[in-house]
């Protein structure tokens, strides 16, 4: 029988870092020219607006790079050494065709990163934190990779931010971060399947202290 073809549901319903390789597997070649351009994703373009108003420079880190959208999205991407880390080798295979990024890294994010600590300026993200992927566990190790003051710029599924528990993990992170502002951003445009169209993400913007 043949399968039916990945779609934010489907990757919404996932399970485990296995389900996520195995969907992203499946989805890395149509991603961009199906759903990116379908569903007009709009999310890689606001949580780059953020990083280029920041005075930051220097290594970045992409979390969930996927095909590497975010990274096409920056205006300033001049300024950076962009790496890539994503759990999916197919999608990070597609990243690096568009060569943005100086390393792809497969890791999981729910695992020992195997990343040196103080490593990154600025670490980055759009669409990793959200149903069915990363929750907020995963800002301990990356905050352990990033220098001190080092810039974050997270997109979070602003359902997942409230279901995961982010704002509690925020209030914990307290004493390590600084100037955090929330945004809370639309991640899909007015043509868009009607059961996401409305979908919003919450952009977390600190530094690390
Ligand atoms: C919706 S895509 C977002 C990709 C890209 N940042 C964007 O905005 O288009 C989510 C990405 O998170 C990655 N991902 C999911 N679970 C992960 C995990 N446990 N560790 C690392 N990456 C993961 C997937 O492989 C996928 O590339």
């Amino acid at each position: 029988m043949k399968r039916k073809p990945p779609d934010l549901d489907s990757a919404y319903s996932l399970q485990t870092p296995a389900d996520n390789r195995a969907l992203y597997a499946d989805w890395a070649n149509s991603y961009d020219s199906s759903f990116a351009v379908k569903m007009e994703y709009q999310l890689p373009q606001r949580v780059a607006e953020i990083i280029d108003a920041l005075d930051v420079s220097g290594r970045m880190l992409d979390v969930g790079a996927g095909t590497g959208l975010l990274a096409e999205c920056l205006e300033n991407r001049a300024r950076f050494e962009i790496d890539a880390l994503d759990i999916s080798p197919q999608m990070l295979a597609v990243a690096m065709q568009k060569q943005l990024y100086q390393n792809a890294i497969e890791a999981d994010l729910t695992q020992a990163l195997p990343l040196k600590d103080g490593t990154y300026d600025a670490v980055v993200s759009s669409g990793t934190f959200t149903h069915g992927h990363v929750g907020p566990d995963a800002l301990d190790a990356l905050l352990r990779v990033a220098k001190e003051g080092a810039c974050f710029v997270l997109a979070i599924n602003a359902e997942h931010y409230g279901s995961k528990g982010f704002a509690a993990k925020f209030a914990l992170l307290g004493p390590a971060i600084d100037q955090l502002h929330l945004h809370d951003v639309a991640i899909y445009g007015s043509s868009a399947d009607p059961a996401h169209r409305h979908d919003r993400s919450i952009i977390a913007s600190f530094r690390k202290l």
